[in-house]
């Protein structure tokens, strides 16, 4: 039996502490900053809706890493700017024989997982399953959908073998998993669609349908898309398709969805801007380039964010 800790408790660390935990082959914990919500997911369990039926899987869910001390796999589930506090207060977890895979939106958080201190492994997950968070420890499972997992730069035999056996860890609980040789090629494919959908749809406050129906709305899209895809291919990276049309495609398969950018501004969150538009316009000017669409994306969604404690907060999941 292995300890694995899932930290945060959002909508994809639920859905796996429910899914590792409903499996019972391992020690699953869930690693929460608040304390007092940490105390109540111990108590109710987590509670997991997938075609309707609900079930509740018990989990031990603390604030306190020291409390579990060293673990062989850690899922990291926070939002992009929360990396760094999250991997300081999770040190106790981290051995040399640890494997952190991190799952976030974006870009800007990938330099600071290899450069903070924490574990002997460090990879990159990319999933592709659908989860919504409805309160505390409740998550509905919208959508089976293959997750990958792959270190940034090439890896040794060993952490090769530690990657595939948690992938298969993964796969065993339901949820299908691949370990992959090249994880920034499927970073840099979600990152495009996120670069179409996210930012468009909290500027146009619609869901991820109405942007292929608001007059103006799919060029701004496409032309999104299209800029930070020479980005990437200026980068090296090798993108499966034509993103254009695989974030068209993912608009119309997701046309009721409230992406999660807009749910964060009309829940007067923080957004992850800056993980998304914002670093593909810090990546541009790292190669050279300039993306002057995003720029201007990226402008618009921060201001918007100022200005959201004014706007009144619409219906939303
Ligand atoms: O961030 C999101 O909301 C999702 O990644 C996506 C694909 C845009 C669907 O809503």
């Amino acid at each position: 039996m292995h300890t694995i800790v899932i930290i945060g408790p959002g909508a994809l660390g639920c859905l796996l502490a429910g899914r590792l935990g409903a499996a019972g082959r391992d020690d699953v914990w869930l690693l929460d900053h608040d304390a007092e919500r940490a105390a109540l997911l111990t108590r109710q369990g987590v509670r997991l809706t997938e075609a309707g039926q609900t079930s509740t899987i018990l989990v031990r869910a603390t604030s306190d890493a020291g409390q579990i001390g060293p673990a062989e796999l850690v899922l990291l589930c926070v939002k992009s700017y929360d990396v760094a506090t999250s991997l300081a207060g999770a040190q106790p977890l981290f051995g040399p024989g640890t494997l952190l895979v991190s799952f976030q939106n974006g870009i800007s958080h990938l330099d600071l997982l290899t450069a903070l201190p924490g574990p002997g492994l460090r990879a990159v997950g990319v999933t592709a399953m659908g989860a919504t968070r409805t309160g505390p420890g409740e998550v509905t499972f919208g959508g089976a959908g293959l997750t990958r997992l792959g270190y940034q730069a090439p890896a040794d035999q060993r952490a090769g073998q530690r990657l595939a056996q948690a992938a298969a860890t993964l796969t065993a609980a339901g949820l299908q998993t691949e370990a992959v040789p090249d994880i920034m090629n499927h970073v840099w494919a979600k990152l495009l669609v996120n670069i179409g959908i996210n930012a468009l749809t909290a500027l146009h406050d619609c869901a991820n349908g109405g942007l292929l129906d608001i007059p103006g709305a799919r060029g701004q899209l496409v032309a999104a898309v299209r800029e930070a895809a020479a980005v990437a291919l200026a980068k090296g990276i090798t993108l499966p398709g034509d993103p254009v049309a695989r974030t068209l495609e993912v608009c119309r398969s997701t046309a009721t969805n409230i992406s999660s950018m807009l749910q964060d501004i009309r829940r007067r969150r923080r957004t992850e801007i800056d993980a998304i538009n914002g670093a593909v316009v810090q990546e541009a000017r790292r190669l050279g380039l300039s993306a002057p669409v995003n720029e201007d994306l990226a402008r618009r969604v921060r201001e918007l964010a100022r200005r959201a404690p004014d706007r009144p907060v619409g219906n939303f999941p």
